[in-house]
């Protein structure tokens, strides 16, 4: 093994963190914290985790799920069609391998949802397959390491540090994966100064012999998102408040205050809405992958319900549906403004 690996993967054993889905190599485990670790921060994802596995705890559980519930467990977590491809790959199991989680990357692979790197995750962490995960994290190692100013978006050279891996990985591949991830999230930090100084491979990494690292792997420009403005309405009826089903494009299936594109004004939402009750509430910015909306939204009294829409007290709104995270400062100010 060279030595590089080898301090690696010492490295590794006296540091690694306690998660709990890193107690048994169960893929089932593995798989849904993987997923998560997608969507957001390490530490953020524990919670998460915890419930879900508490509600979900096994994969026939999870083939035969209400999605509403499912959506619920992954309320906040954002890219709600991870979540239903986590129900579609279950009954895939289910039907083709007999609830057992396939040990080959070729099958894994055709499962709904699973990437190279999800693959690359479970095959190499739970059956100890030589397959690699490369994520953001082990390419700004890599290219720290090899003082490259190789740009770590382009596809192609994530393909290639993949082969570069692929030859030194040694038998311990989960391990070795997982600490590769491990350094970039806890001492090659993105953004500002890696924690050279207590980086196990600091004599390896050529960026930092030449003083190098706090400016690799080189920012490029991020592209402008796309800019949509809504109005949003808070439509009040006695203690109810009206909400509605998502039915297709982002956060499909999800609920929602009704609303409209663009910027309406107060007179307009009057005649729309037929009340004189209507009074400016909160703004809201919301930031997806490559969209931004901007959020107006009006509270509005009426006094007849439209049966178009769901009406729920805000008790109920928390409890049983599933508010995607743009809505929720909404809700927030609805739960200010009625406390119940
Ligand atoms: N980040 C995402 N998955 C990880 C894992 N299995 N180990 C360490 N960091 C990770
Ligand atoms: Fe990253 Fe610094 Fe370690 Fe090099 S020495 S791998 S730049 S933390």
């Amino acid at each position: 093994m060279n030595e590089e690996v080898e301090v690696l993967l010492n490295w590794y054993d006296k540091n690694k963190r306690e998660f709990p889905w890193r107690k048994d190599k169960d893929p089932y485990h593995v798989w849904i914290s993987e997923i998560m670790l997608q969507q957001t921060r390490i530490e953020a994802v524990i919670e998460y985790y915890k419930r879900f596995l508490k509600e979900i705890p096994s994969i026939q559980k999870l083939s035969i799920i209400e999605e509403d519930k499912l959506l619920k467990l992954w309320e906040g977590l954002g890219y709600y069609s991870r979540a239903r491809n986590l129900k579609k790959a279950a009954k895939k199991i289910m039907e083709e391998y007999h609830g057992v989680f396939p040990e080959e990357y070729e099958d894994i692979i055709k499962l709904p949802g699973i990437g190279e790197y999800t693959a690359g995750a479970i095959s190499s962490i739970c059956f100890q397959k030589k397959e690699v995960c490369i994520d953001g994290n082990v390419m700004r190692v890599y290219v720290r390491l090899n003082n490259s100013n190789m740009d770590v978006q382009d596809k192609k050279e994530k393909k290639k540090v993949a082969r570069e891996i692929k030859r030194i990985l040694p038998k311990e591949t989960g391990d070795f994966n997982q600490a590769l991830m491990e350094l970039g999230e806890t001492i090659c930090i993105p953004n500002g100064m890696p924690k050279c100084s207590i980086c196990p491979l600091e004599r390896f990494c050529e960026a930092h012999k030449k003083g190098k690292e706090s400016s690799i792997p080189e920012k490029k420009g991020k592209k402008e998102k796309k800019e949509e403005e809504y109005t949003i309405f808070l439509i009040q009826y006695k203690n109810l408040f009206a909400i509605r089903k998502r039915d297709s494009g982002l956060l499909k299936n999800m609920w929602e205050f009704p609303n409209k594109k663009g910027i309406l004004k107060t007179q307009e939402i009057k005649k729309i809405f037929s009340t004189q009750e209507v009074e400016k509430g909160i703004k809201n910015i919301h930031i997806f992958t490559h969209k931004k909306w901007k959020m107006n939204s009006f509270l509005i009294k009426v006094s007849k319900k439209n049966e178009e829409y769901t009406w729920v007290t805000l008790n109920d709104l928390e409890k049983g549906y599933a508010l995607p995270t743009a809505f929720k400062p909404f809700f927030k100010y609805l739960k200010e403004k009625y406390p119940q």
